[in-house]
């Protein structure tokens, strides 16, 4: 049985189509929300699933190891970013080598980076006259969105298309395909 743990700060459609994902799987399971906002609507969406939550503030998150500690009861053996922007803290990557995946809105390497998320990433694209965007799903490492890329899918944008129009294209490439790569890549660890 694979614990998965969904790092997600936002909206949460991603943790959503994931915990969907999942449901009826009978050896994957998301057995844990965590957030480093309380406020967060991912929160109420992953309770009405009756997932269980931790939320982290920074103290917790970069001075201690804590969160290893609520990782082994619940016995997490994989974590997935799904719009999480705190940088991973060297001893949470060395612990999930490999087993730590992160959906980048773009097609890295291009536009990617700190400060490279949401609307951001959108409009740098539109800025750049780029002719495509789409997804990129990459295990983590201590940077961000450098680690290696396991997924890449691309939509076309036109030249009329807004940052937010791109962004609706692009999510709907996430909606598509993240469940799906994450499930490949547990299938192909166990
Ligand atoms: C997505 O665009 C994802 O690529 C990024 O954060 C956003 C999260 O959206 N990392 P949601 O909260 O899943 O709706």
């Amino acid at each position: 049985m694979n614990h998965i743990a969904i790092f997600a700060s936002g909206t949460g459609s991603n943790a959503k189509k994931i915990i969907e994902h999942f449901q009826s799987n009978p050896s994957i399971k998301v057995s844990l929300l965590v957030s480093n906002k309380a406020t967060a609507p991912v929160l109420e969406m992953a309770q009405s699933f009756g997932i269980d939550q931790h939320v982290i503030d920074r103290h917790s998150f970069y001075e201690t190891e804590e969160i290893l500690t609520v990782f082994e009861k619940y016995e997490i053996d994989f974590i997935v970013l799904a719009g999480f922007l705190w940088l991973i803290p060297t001893y949470l990557v060395e612990s999930f080598t490999k087993r730590m995946v992160n959906i980048h809105p773009a097609l890295l390497p291009k536009f990617g980076g700190k400060g490279m998320y949401g609307k951001y990433v959108h409009r740098a694209v539109k800025e750049a006259g780029e002719k495509e965007s789409g997804i990129t799903i990459h295990f983590v490492n201590e940077n961000y969105d450098e680690g290696d890329i396991i997924f890449q899918a691309s939509c076309d944008i036109s030249p009329e298309d807004s940052p937010e129009e791109i962004g609706k294209k692009v999510l709907q490439l996430e909606h598509r395909f993240f469940a799906t790569v994450i499930e490949n890549i547990l299938v192909s660890q166990n």
